[in-house]
This record gives structure tokens, sequence and C-alpha cells, in this order.
């Protein structure tokens, strides 16, 4: 939305008296006098007219090591979410920027900026994600091309996109996927024949899980947020019918 239109509504303003506001250098965007009220704004831009805030938003960007046996979801009646380990005032206006299955662990987004979340998670943007797996057989020395080659998906009839797999032993592995498929990476292993036994997430693009304990959750700094986002970081605080139900 543009400023000019913000503030006409806003305030009840005409056109003509937005104008002669931003001349007079009465309206301030994110802490800066503003005149030009074409500038685009969005619901986390800070915006005052005469030292009277008109709307201040908090946008929260966390990383969280999601330990096993929570689900990724905002709410659920049976079992304990994600959303329950963050304590913060805006903790009902989170979601998460992509899931981990229940019994998964490791690194997790959350968020209230719904522009954000779509970057870490449109198959479009490619972003990366890296996988420590251990599995119930010895990983067979052709899986690693067969991964790059793609699996093919019935359910959806699609391949994947080339993974990277890197063995570590027997039967651990990094596995590195640019999509995130439902169960992606146990039917990637399923469709090798084997299994997966543990699954953690250790990064997602750029950011690294280091340094939280299992269940513990911290900021992101502006530089991780920007550093997904063609976007200037915002005012940052600190079924059974389910054919693949079985892999949860
Ligand atoms: N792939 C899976 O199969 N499970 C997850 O939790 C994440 C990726």
């Amino acid at each position: 939305m543009r400023l000019d239109r913000f503030l006409t509504r806003r305030g009840a303003h005409s056109g003509k008296e937005v104008a002669r506001l931003l001349a007079d250098g009465r309206v301030k965007l994110d802490g800066q006098t503003e005149t030009n009220g074409l500038r685009k704004i969005d619901r986390f831009s800070r915006i005052e007219l005469d030292g009277e805030i008109l709307q201040a938003r908090e946008a929260v960007y966390l990383m969280l090591h999601k330990p096993a046996g929570w689900l990724s979801a905002t709410t659920d009646p049976l079992h304990p979410t994600v959303i329950e380990l963050i304590d913060h005032p805006l903790r009902g206006e989170l979601h998460l920027a992509g899931r981990l299955d229940r019994a998964s662990t490791g690194l997790l987004l959350v968020t209230n900026d719904g522009r954000w979340s779509k970057l870490v998670t449109e198959p479009v943007e490619e972003i990366s994600k890296v996988y420590r797996v251990t599995t119930r057989d010895e990983i067979s020395p052709d899986t690693a091309d067969r991964f790059a080659a793609g699996i093919y998906f019935a359910y959806e009839d699609l391949t994947t996109r080339p993974a990277v797999l890197e063995v570590l032993g027997g039967r651990e592995a990094l596995l590195t996927i640019h999509e995130g498929r439902y169960h992606q990476v146990k039917r990637m292993f399923h469709a090798v024949g084997n299994q997966v036994l543990s699954l953690h997430r250790e990064s997602i693009g750029p950011l690294v899980l280091d340094g939280l304990a299992p269940g513990e959750f911290r900021h992101l700094t502006a530089e991780e947020v920007a550093s997904f986002r063609r976007l200037p970081p915002k005012n940052q605080g600190g079924a059974d019918s389910d054919p693949l139900k079985s892999m949860r």
C-alpha cells in the first residue's frame, strides 16, 4: 500500500490534506520524516503523524530447535505444538515457515511476517535444507546418484529436484534438498528400499541451528532475516484417507 492512501484512510483526510501533511514534514515512516506519499508501506511499517503513532507493529522472526514429539502446528487438540514452546507476547500471531514431522527434530523458523515465510518456503525460491539422517539399513552406493537424478513421487506425479547426499557412515548421511515436499526425505529413502529412523534439520538456506538446546528459541538478527529476502527487514524486535500417513 502507498503511504498517502494509508493516511487518507486512516485519518479521513482528503488527498489534498494528506499531500500538505507530507509536504509540511509532519509524517514519519520508520522513524524518518517522509514527504513522498508514493512510498510503499506494509503492515510492519511504523507510521507517525505529529508524533502520534498511527501504526507500529513488531515483525517477529525466530529460530526454534524443535524437539521430537512436538507437532509443527499452531494449535492441535491432541498433541503439544511447537508454538507452545515460544514464550513471546505475540505468540498468538505466529506461524511456521515450513514444518517438520512430529518425530523429527531441528531447525524451525517461526514468524508473523507472511511475506517472509513465503520467501523461505515457496518452491520457486529453491532454498536449500540440510538434514542429518540415520537409516535402518546401510546406505547403498547408488543412493547418492539416484537422489541426484531425482526420485519420482507418483502421488504428486513429479520428480524431486537434484539432491546431494553425503554419506557419513554406513547408516548416517547429510542430505541437501531444495524443496519441501510432503515427507520428502522419508519418501526418498523409501523409494530406494531404505527407511529413515531419525531426521534432524541442521540448516535452512544460510541459517544453521547452533547453540540452541531442544525446545529453545532465539530471535534472528536483522542480517539473518535479510539473508532470505530482497526486501529490507522491518521493525524487528528482538486422515485415514491419507496414503502418506504412515510416514509421520
Ligand atoms: N522430510 C521428511 O520426511 N520429514 C521431515 O520432517 C522433513 C523432511
